[in-house]
């Protein structure tokens, strides 16, 4: 019998150490390490090594027969996006995101399309009833997919039933609704914990590339790391989709942050409705629909996301501050980053925020990451301290240096296309970026707009 040892595991990035601590030392996280029992050690294996030699083969021998990756297209044009054409076959995603954010409700739209499509599709639910899932389906309008719904938890089980489907009956793809549910025998600990996660989702995974039916994985995650975090999975799989969005808005990004077959800053764009999620086919416009006129401290900022123009709306509130330590307070964009903006203005353009609060919001529930955005920040903040509300038709974009030079942005043009094509009128954009510019749209202007603006609160 094998040796059965206790270790104790982070449920959040799976590092094992010998005693109980109370905070993570490998990932930072707090109270997420806990005792867990394994059989001679996780993935132990037999005691004998394998017989079957590993077969190596030449590099240069495969390039003559390599071709693009196939892939199943799944027919939601903005998941196709995010995948990089569609589900790479024999491969493995993992599709992660708060509870409730509506990963099962994205999947059971794109199975759905599949089926129809004539694709074999598994869909095993290990939250909900078989019903449940037929209910979903119903509500969405999809009651006659051909989709094959299994309600089950055990990994043994789940794969000798798919491994029994043959010939035409073989699964296309296989969606395991959620990691966190299942269970396998060849790790002890109680489902839901890392070990558990992390030997269930290897099996599948090793069942993916072993069948060549594609694998989707989903995962809740959870901020405070009460349920085991499909962190440890991220390392295995060949793709990770991150679901976000807020409870406030109707909204839904998918967002890939690893994807060995395509792009990785591709985002996807949903609405939540009463029949499900809709894809949204021009963001620029829903991202600026609740956009209010004439306030100061609200510049658009003309960004790109993967090969996709997109405007956003930055928010500023610059107020004066009763508190010996003025407050920051940033969401959806780096703090860090504005702590640099902010630096900046003061130590070159003269603009004192010392006795300023300061709050920067990135309308709609978007994360921006791009620097390029350093512009429509710095203007918004100005715009709120002087009181000044920015053209309304104007949109900016430029990447700010420590020095204060304001530095050119990739693809400018397409930029400004897409404010053309929303009705802007005009643009602040960097000198480099001039060029470019003015082929795309009439108005282009330099930083002295802004200037101005400057010269007005530092007089
Ligand atoms: P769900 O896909 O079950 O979330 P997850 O699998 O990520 O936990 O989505 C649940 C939420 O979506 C729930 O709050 C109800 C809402 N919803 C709609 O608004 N419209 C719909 O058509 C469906 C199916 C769900
Ligand atoms: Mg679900």
């Amino acid at each position: 019998m094998a040796k059965r040892s206790l270790s104790f595991v982070c449920q959040s990035c799976g590092a094992t150490t010998l005693k109980w601590a109370g905070r993570c030392e490998s990932c930072g996280e707090w109270n997420t390490i806990q005792e867990e029992q394994q059989a001679g050690g996780i993935g132990a294996g037999p005691k004998t090594a394998s017989r079957s030699k590993g077969r190596v083969v030449p590099l240069v021998g495969l390039s003559g027969e390599t071709k693009e990756a196939p892939r199943i297209i799944t027919g939601v044009a903005e998941l196709d996006r995010v995948t990089g054409g569609g589900f790479v076959k024999g491969s493995a995603l993992l599709v992660g995101g708060d509870p409730g954010i509506g990963k099962s409700t994205l999947l059971t739209q794109a199975s759905a399309h599949l089926a129809f499509q004539g694709h074999n599709i598994v869909y095993i639910s290990g939250e909900e009833a078989v019903d449940q899932v037929r209910l979903r389906a119903e509500r969405l309008g999809l009651r006659d997919a051909p989709v094959q719904l299994a309600a089950e938890t055990s990994v043994e089980d789940i794969l000798t039933t798919l491994e029994d489907k043959k010939g035409d009956e073989r699964p296309h793809l296989v969606i395991i609704d959620s990691i966190q549910t299942l269970w396998t025998e060849m790790a002890d600990s109680p489902p839901g914990t890392v070990t558990q996660v992390r030997a269930s989702a290897q099996a599948l995974v090793r069942f993916a590339k072993k069948t060549g039916t594609t694998v989707v994985i989903v995962g809740h995650v959870t901020k405070d790391g009460q349920i085991a975090g499909p962190r440890v999975v991220e390392h295995m799989v060949d793709a990770v989709l991150y679901f976000e969005g807020d409870n406030a808005h109707q909204y839904r990004i998918l967002r890939a942050v690893k994807n060995r077959f395509g792009p990785t800053d591709e985002i996807g764009v949903f609405e939540m409705s009463d029949m499900g999620l809709r894809e949204v086919k021009n963001p620029s416009a829903m991202f600026l629909s609740e956009r209010s006129a004439t306030a100061p401290g609200s510049a658009v900022f003309a960004g790109i996301e993967g090969t996709r123009p997109l405007l956003v709306e930055m928010q500023a509130l610059v107020a004066p501050s009763p508190l010996g330590t003025p407050r920051r307070a940033v969401i959806g964009w780096d703090s860090a980053r504005l702590s640099m903006i902010l630096a900046v203005l003061e130590a070159r353009c003269g603009v004192k925020f010392a006795q300023h609060d300061v709050y920067l919001n990135v309308a709609g529930g978007l994360r921006i990451n791009e620097p390029g955005a350093d512009l429509a920040v710095a203007a918004a903040l100005i715009s709120s301290l002087s009181g000044v509300a920015l053209p309304l038709e104007c949109v900016y974009f430029g990447e700010i240096s420590l020095s204060g030079a304001v530095r050119p942005v990739a693809q400018a043009a397409s930029r400004l296309k897409e404010a053309q094509k929303l009705g802007f009128g005009q643009a602040v954009i960097p000198d480099g970026n001039m060029k470019e510019g003015s082929n795309a749209l009439g108005h282009v202007k330099g930083l002295e707009e802004l200037g101005d603006l400057v010269a007005n609160i530092a007089a």
